[in-house]
């Protein structure tokens, strides 16, 4: 039976939903659980793997599909990554209107990288609170990989790479030879600029620095971390990273060689 005086239902109230370690809060007061949850470095760290790996599937994707630029023309003498653009514009369509499915990606994709850098700069926050003293000693700096150490930077830097790639092959502003939906002819007019191969070369080789010690920490963070499948998490990072640096840093090669090459392009 309910207890008049509601002591006893309020207790099994709080004992039916206790709040997440270190965060206990007046009840009545308390943010819904997931908020709750964000709140903690623990949460923070969920964040960061879940969207880390929504990210790496992105990159991996988007790797893949630009493989089609090796492909040339196809049957109808259309380049198959112009074809690829199209059927990305046109995905779902007519279930869907023209870009409908491009635009529930893209701002996917958009939530998905402002949480990873609020989570990265959330858990930061956190860390200098509990260190509000820097390490004093040099071997405390040896334990950490370089990886490890260099996660903002090449973080901060793959932003800004994003950033700038958006305005040269989506938007054009930064590429004066860019024709919308021309896909093959706007990588070639870009990336045969030496200053913007060498930039996408370095960018890219920071992401897979960046993605080599991302890919391994996700699995910490999630709790995966059983030492025995620490070989395969090496294996996986470091296969993820290679992957990638290899991919995409053959798109500028390729275009300086001259295997990706398009007529209207000088
Ligand atoms: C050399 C490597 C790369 C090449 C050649 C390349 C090529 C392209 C091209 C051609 C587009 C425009 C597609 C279209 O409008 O149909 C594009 C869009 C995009 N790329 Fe890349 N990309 C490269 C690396 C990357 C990397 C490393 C990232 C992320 C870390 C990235 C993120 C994006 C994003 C977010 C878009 C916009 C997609 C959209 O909203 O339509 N790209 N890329």
């Amino acid at each position: 039976m309910r207890d008049p005086t509601g002591s006893v239902w309020r207790m099994a109230q709080t004992l039916s939903r206790g709040p997440v370690t270190g965060t206990a809060k007046p009840a009545g007061k308390r943010k819904p659980f997931l908020l709750d949850l964000y709140s903690t470095a623990v949460g923070k760290k969920y964040v960061m793997a879940i969207t880390g790996i929504l990210m790496i599937l992105f990159v991996v994707g988007h790797m893949i599909g630009n493989l089609k630029m090796y492909q040339g023309v196809d049957a109808d003498g259309v380049y198959a990554i112009d074809h690829y653009g199209e059927f990305l514009r046109e995905l779902l369509y007519p279930l869907l209107p023209k870009y409908g499915a491009l635009w529930i990606m893209r701002v996917g994709l958009i939530v998905t990288i402002l949480l990873h850098i609020h989570a990265a700069y959330g858990l930061t926050v956190i860390n200098r609170k509990a260190r509000p003293v820097k390490y004093q000693s040099p071997r405390d700096y040896q334990i950490a990989s370089f990886a490890s150490r260099s996660m903002r930077w090449t973080g901060v830097i793959v932003l800004a790479f994003i950033l700038w790639h958006l305005a040269d092959l989506t938007f054009g502003w930064v590429n004066p030879d860019f024709e919308y939906g021309e896909v093959y002819r706007n990588i070639d007019a870009t990336l045969s600029r030496w200053p913007v191969a060498i930039f996408y070369i370095v960018a890219n080789v920071l992401l897979g620095i960046h993605l080599f010690h991302g890919t391994w920490s996700l699995f910490q963070s999630m709790g995966w971390n059983n030492p025995r499948f620490n070989p395969w998490r090496r294996w996986l990072a470091a296969g993820v990273a290679t992957v990638i640096v290899v991919g995409n840093v053959s798109f500028p090669i390729a275009v300086l060689a001259g295997i990706v090459e398009h007529p209207g392009v000088s």
